[in-house]
């Protein structure tokens, strides 16, 4: 199928390589100083992302919420937060973006509502047997007098994924309670999503991130998993800090192929249905899934010809600092997507996990997930996470494929690992009785400039969670300008790459001789990583024209670095 039949009528086929930053609105630029990162906030710091040179923003979500989750708890999907703005500054918005070559992305969130969703009050006042009470996943309990819940899932966010309601009945959320998982055998919650869908559509909007795109159609039988009660085996980590039952784990038990609740072969009807919807508009819209699902060759599917456009890759995200397994997890990546014809969709950080920068700086890579790290955890060394992450970045840059950015990783920022435990405001810290400390490290408001309150995140001192003073090192104010900043490093790279087209490339490994340096040739660019204690030479011949740390005498590629290299001009 070519790349044009591919993008639908009329469409275009700019996200194959695109590169594309996640907006975190509550933490990203806060217009009235209320502490919260606000639309006008993103509508104000937009040329931010055109210096950047990236294509598209991914906005978290922005509905109204009652802000259980960050938003992900939807109330309305039809409507902006007050928190946020008006439905008219999505246009705006849209506009904005549209008039500097920007793609905008929204989130949605189809697996769970909030239980202040109109749909969900109903179903509540409307009892059991009810068709309102058939959009959610309600069922009588076990045991005597159905005290016990229908089956023994545990919630992602730490407890058991059912709550009873005082009329008797459970109703499942593989979050937290004030999620509830919609029924997705619904007929009547498919055509609601389609309309929201062409809703936003209409607004024009590029696409959509779909939020746990691989968790909306259940086994029907709702078997317990695991059956025999036990921890799942893969959440046995020995390197865990809590026991496994214990961890608000998203990346471990979503691992789980045999799961009843997650990668349901049902799910890709509904994306081939939405699929037709996003074609039948102008523009190349697109679908991406959050899909936390291994291994690649079942990942694959969700991007087959007729589904979504991108799945981001998070056996890349998770993968530890390796040559050998970064290489495998490349080539198995490249395989997969190849196999369906899609492009690969890279990525290191996002609002989920810690920062890339802080993940690299330990040896193991358990430190990615959900449990987060905190006052009394080892500390992460900060300078040695931040020449493994620029590297990350570069290596990731120049793979084919698609890219995606979280916000505040082109500053080299680090997670937030000094924040009191009495800040916290994820779920999952409470869900987990303070076991896990939850996702706030990764999502502390961005330093705009090292001298204003709040590092001008907004007007005035306040923001959601404190920030740490090591922040005024990593603000935009003193990275601008300064040639080997993280800011001008990702400056770089996103300028070469757009001008050379390498995303659209394919990759050539080249033999190092050295198991502990990685190369490969990208179109025009060779990419080099040094995973080694030693430093090796650059090959020779060739010309650094972006790198992640100063070579030596000009031509040494030192520990964790990443240099791309060209031919010299003739
Ligand atoms: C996704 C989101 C995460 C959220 C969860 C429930 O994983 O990225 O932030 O908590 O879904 O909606």
């Amino acid at each position: 199928m070519s790349d044009e039949d591919r993008a639908g009528p009329g469409g275009t086929t700019w996200w194959r390589d695109a590169v594309t930053y996640q907006v975190y609105p509550r933490s990203f630029a806060d217009s009235d100083g209320n502490g919260f990162g606000d639309l006008p906030g993103v509508l104000g710091r937009l040329d931010h992302l055109v210096e950047l040179g990236v294509d598209a923003l991914w906005l978290s979500p922005f509905y109204r919420s009652p802000q259980v989750d960050a938003g992900y708890d939807v109330a309305d999907y039809l409507d902006v937060d007050p928190l946020f703005g008006r439905l008219e500054d999505i246009d705006t918005l849209v506009a904005a973006a549209h008039q500097r070559g920007l793609r905008l992305i929204i989130d949605l969130v189809p697996n769970h509502t909030s239980d202040r969703h109109a749909w969900f009050e109903e179903a509540l006042t409307a009892g059991p047997g009810s068709a309102a009470r058939d959009r959610y996943v309600f069922r009588a309990g076990r045991g005597p007098g159905g005290n016990e819940p229908p089956n023994n899932w545990q919630s992602t966010f730490g407890g058991p994924a059912w709550t009873r309601v005082p009329d008797g009945q459970w109703y499942l959320h593989m979050f937290d309670p004030h999620q509830p998982d919609l029924n997705w055998e619904s007929p009547v919650v498919r055509a609601e999503f389609a309309k929201i869908l062409e809703f936003w559509l209409d607004r024009g909007v590029d696409g959509f991130r779909v939020d746990v795109a691989h968790g909306l159609v259940k086994n029907p039988d709702l078997p317990d998993w695991p059956a025999d009660g036990a921890a799942p085996a893969k959440a046995l980590d020995p390197a865990a800090a809590a026991p496994a039952d214990a961890r608000s784990d998203m990346n471990v038990l979503w691992e789980r192929d045999d799961a009843p609740m997650w990668d349901q072969d049902g799910v890709h009807e509904i994306y081939r249905e939405w699929r037709e919807i996003v074609d039948g508009y102008q523009g190349g819209r697109i679908l991406i899934a959050e899909a936390w699902v291994s291994p690649q060759e079942r990942l694959a599917r969700y991007v087959r010809p007729d589904e979504m456009h991108h799945a981001f890759n998070f056996d890349f995200l998770t993968a530890p600092w390796l040559p050998g397994q970064l290489r495998a997890v490349i080539d198995r990546t490249l395989e997969a997507t190849g196999s369906v014809g899609a492009v690969a969709t890279w990525v290191l950080s996002n609002h989920d996990v810690v920062r890339h920068t802080t993940r690299l700086a330990y040896p193991d890579p358990v430190m990615a997930r959900a449990g987060g790290i905190g006052p009394g955890d080892p500390e992460p060394d900060v300078a040695a996470g931040l020449r493994r992450g620029r590297a990350a970045t570069l290596l990731m840059l120049a793979l084919p494929g698609a890219a995606y950015l979280y916000q505040g990783e082109e500053l080299g920022l680090p997670e937030d690992t000094w924040l009191p435990d009495d800040a916290r405001q994820d779920p999952v810290w409470e869900r987990t009785g303070h076991k896990a400390r939850g996702r706030d490290g990764c999502r502390v408001p961005l330093p705009w400039h090292a001298d204003a309150p709040s590092y001008g995140f907004g007007p005035g001192p306040d923001s959601w969670l404190p920030q740490p003073e090591i922040w005024a090192r990593y603000a935009l104010s003193v990275q601008v300008g300064i040639a080997a900043s993280t800011y001008e490093m990702y400056r770089a790279a996103l300028a070469l790459r757009r001008e050379l087209r390498t995303g659209g490339e394919a990759l050539e490994w080249l033999d190092t001789g050295d198991a502990e340096v990685l190369a490969f040739r990208v179109g025009e660019l060779t990419v080099v990583t040094n995973f080694g204690a030693s430093p090796v030479s650059i090959p020779a011949g060739l010309m650094p024209v972006v790198a992640s740390a100063s070579l030596d005498a000009g031509h040494l590629l030192d520990t964790d670095t990443t240099v791309w290299l060209r031919e010299p001009a003739a």
